[in-house]
């Protein structure tokens, strides 16, 4: 038997053939309507002819026990894995037989494999799709200082990726000042080669010319408030340096404008989002992930 599924655009038709032995893996999230993760999944899936088909997994906040139950359902029904995006990233953990040194580290999983015994693993591919998605921009990490605006769930896993990576410095900036502290201290202790800090907004003009990257991790900039930033309009950049904002809608935020005026190579975040993918296409499948796939599957959204 045939299924066809019909993406918004007319141009995007996918075939997927359906059969017993199909191979399932999932988004589990709150909204997952909105994803792009079932498109670039199931692209992927089809250019290299594997029999797997990526489906939303919709599991409300509410009930509470409703998380543990779908982590649970993942192993009962035969999946081969997840993903998971917001707000279950940190809530799948304590219902995971292991995690990752990644996933430990930076509190939170984004995706589940159900290994051949049947445990299930969670894994963080955040860190390392950051990472990856650099070095395609031919930005290698290692010996480089680097800003990190903001503290919250994607700050740690940029902290982590960079100092995994052989960042030298990572400062962080933090409109709570305690969560930058406290991110700073748990990173610092587990990279001890990577002087990790935490830093104050007065700061911000003196380390500014200093650094080789900076990357934003807040919000801000991200529709609709294209208008806000986390950057300073007096505080310039200058060529050499790189601007990474994870924030991709829209691709050119106020924060990469300000960069490209100013003389700074810029990078937007939707290279991490197609990486993060990849990287847990691989951990399913085993096989090489066909990123290009994977990217034209984003970019027709
Ligand atoms: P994510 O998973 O995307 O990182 P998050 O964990 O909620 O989301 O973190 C959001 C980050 O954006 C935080 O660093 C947050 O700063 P606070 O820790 O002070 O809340 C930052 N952020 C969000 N809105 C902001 C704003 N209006 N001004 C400054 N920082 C903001």
């Amino acid at each position: 038997s045939s299924l066809i599924t019909r993406s918004r655009l007319k141009d995007e038709t996918v075939m997927a053939t359906i059969s017993g032995k199909t191979n399932m893996v999932g988004l589990i999230g709150w909204p997952v309507g909105h994803s792009v993760s079932p498109a670039m999944h199931n692209a992927a899936f089809a250019a290299l002819g594997l029999d797997w088909c990526y489906v939303p997994l919709p599991v409300p906040v509410e009930p509470a026990a409703r998380i543990g139950e779908a982590v649970q359902g993942v192993r009962a029904l035969g999946l081969r894995g997840t993903n998971v995006t917001v707000p279950h990233k940190q809530a799948v953990m304590p219902h995971l037989d292991r995690l990752t040194p990644a996933a430990q580290a930076i509190g939170a999983v984004n995706t589940i494999k159900v290994e051949a015994d049947g445990a299930l693993s969670g894994d963080n591919t955040d860190a390392r799709g950051f990472v990856a998605d650099l070095q395609d921009h031919e930005v290698d990490p290692a010996g480089k200082s680097v800003i990190v605006l903001g503290a919250g769930g994607s700050a740690r896993a940029v902290v982590y990726g960079l100092a995994a990576a052989g960042c030298t410095a990572i400062a962080i900036f933090n409109r709570t000042q305690d969560k930058a502290t406290s991110l700073a201290a748990q990173m610092q202790a587990l990279f001890p080669r990577c002087s990790i800090t935490a830093q104050t907004g007065e700061q911000l003009p003196a380390l500014a010319s200093q650094f080789d990257l900076v990357v934003n991790t807040t919000s801000l900039g991200m529709t609709p408030q294209v208008d806000t930033t986390p950057w300073p309009d007096e505080v310039a950049f200058h060529a050499g340096q790189v601007v990474y904002d994870l924030v991709y809608n829209p691709r050119q935020t106020r924060l990469l404008q300000k960069a490209t005026a100013d003389g700074a190579h810029t990078i937007s975040g939707i290279g991490m989002l197609i990486w993060q993918g990849a990287i847990a296409f691989e951990i399913w499948t085993g096989q090489k992930p066909p990123v290009d796939v994977m990217r034209a599957a984003v970019e027709k959204r």
